[in-house]
């Protein structure tokens, strides 16, 4: 495992996370209502404990999967086994509510506040290491977003702060009135969902990538040493790409490194990600504790910038 540091901290975050979204499925009860269901205890238990094991120490999670049931389970594990708490760096969300009268985003000062509260009863902890925001709100008011992170961070309920699917701008305008740094961004990214390199090389074309989807967000992040975190590292438009028809040309480029490098197809997902020079913390979301040994192999080798083109290429991306 290779491990990075944020300025201001002397932690040692796993580049490598584990998201925990997973560890609960949608469903309907026999009268067809929305109900979630989750791993056991047991199953839960044995994926953190295969994570830490491996050297993955930050655990994603938030307090919308489920609902809170995934917050929930993680801290039956805490409560069971007390000793791992010290061992993670635990990463929740808030800002998204759904609720009977229906699904909002909401980023003010007093929800923030609310949601962190209930987010450490869930957790059985008394403290986050790392909140972010997870969906703008249109209807935000920076100043009340950077009063709740400096009352958090004053209060010692939360260490480090972030967003998650914000532009640059947006994420500028927070940090102009909040004292406390801003210092995770998590984006979606993956071979097949490469948006933030895709209007890198069609930037002033005609093409349809050619459009700033990202606003520039990843740069954003490596100008201001803002880590920039992946979600979704194994997914298409569709559900994964490994092994998908749909995704034929990138499988048989997949393949073939896999041969070469004597290695797996979640590995060479990882390691387009890790070959990016900004240091991206690709968080895995697999519930198969066989599926992040498989991941962490993607540290034993590089791709050549050749082959880093060639699985880009192989979704059908341009080269202007
Ligand atoms: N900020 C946001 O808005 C946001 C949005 C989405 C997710 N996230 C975070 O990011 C985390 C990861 O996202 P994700 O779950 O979409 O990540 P992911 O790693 O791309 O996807 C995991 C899914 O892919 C499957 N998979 C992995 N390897 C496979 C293989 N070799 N063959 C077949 N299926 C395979 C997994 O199945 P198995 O379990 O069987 O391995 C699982 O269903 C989430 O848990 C959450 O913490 C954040």
């Amino acid at each position: 495992m290779k491990y990075i540091t944020i300025p201001g901290s002397s932690l040692k975050f796993s580049q490598i996370s584990l998201g925990t979204m997973r560890i609960q499925r949608k469903e309907k009860d026999a009268n067809g209502n929305k109900i979630y269901v989750g791993k056991s205890v047991e199953e839960v238990e044995l994926l953190l404990k295969t994570a830490l094991d491996l050297g993955i120490n930050v655990i994603d999670t938030a307090d919308i999967y489920g609902h809170g049931l995934s917050e929930e389970l993680i801290g039956k594990v805490i409560a069971k086994c007390p000793e791992l708490r010290k061992k993670m760096i635990l990463q929740t969300k808030c800002g998204v509510v759904s609720t009977s009268e229906g699904l909002c985003y909401d980023a003010s000062k007093d929800y923030i506040l609310k949601c962190v509260d209930e987010s450490l009863e869930r957790l059985q902890t008394n403290y986050i290491d790392v909140l972010l925001l997870h969906k703008p709100d249109p209807l935000y008011d920076p100043k009340q977003i950077a009063e709740a992170f400096e009352t958090l961070r004053a209060t010692g309920k939360v260490l480090y702060f972030g967003v998650s699917n914000f532009t640059p701008v947006q994420t500028a305008l927070i940090q102009k009135y909040c004292s406390v740094p801003i210092v995770f961004s998590q984006m979606q990214f993956s071979i097949a969902h490469s948006l933030m390199i895709d209007e890198q090389v069609s930037v002033n074309t005609n093409n349809i990538h050619g459009t700033p989807f990202t606003s520039g967000i990843l740069d954003y992040c490596r100008y201001n040493d803002i880590c920039l975190q992946a979600y979704s590292v194994a997914q298409g438009t569709n559900g994964t790409f490994i092994n998908n028809p749909e995704y034929e040309k990138l499988n048989k480029v997949m393949d073939t490194l896999c041969e070469k490098y004597n290695t797996n197809k979640n590995a060479i997902a990882l390691a387009w990600i890790l070959k990016h020079p900004a240091n991206i913390m690709p968080i895995i979301g697999t519930t198969n504790p066989a599926h992040i040994k498989d991941s962490l192999e993607a540290f034993n080798f590089e791709l050549t910038r050749q082959e880093w083109y060639d699985l880009y290429t192989a979704c059908d991306k341009p080269l202007p």
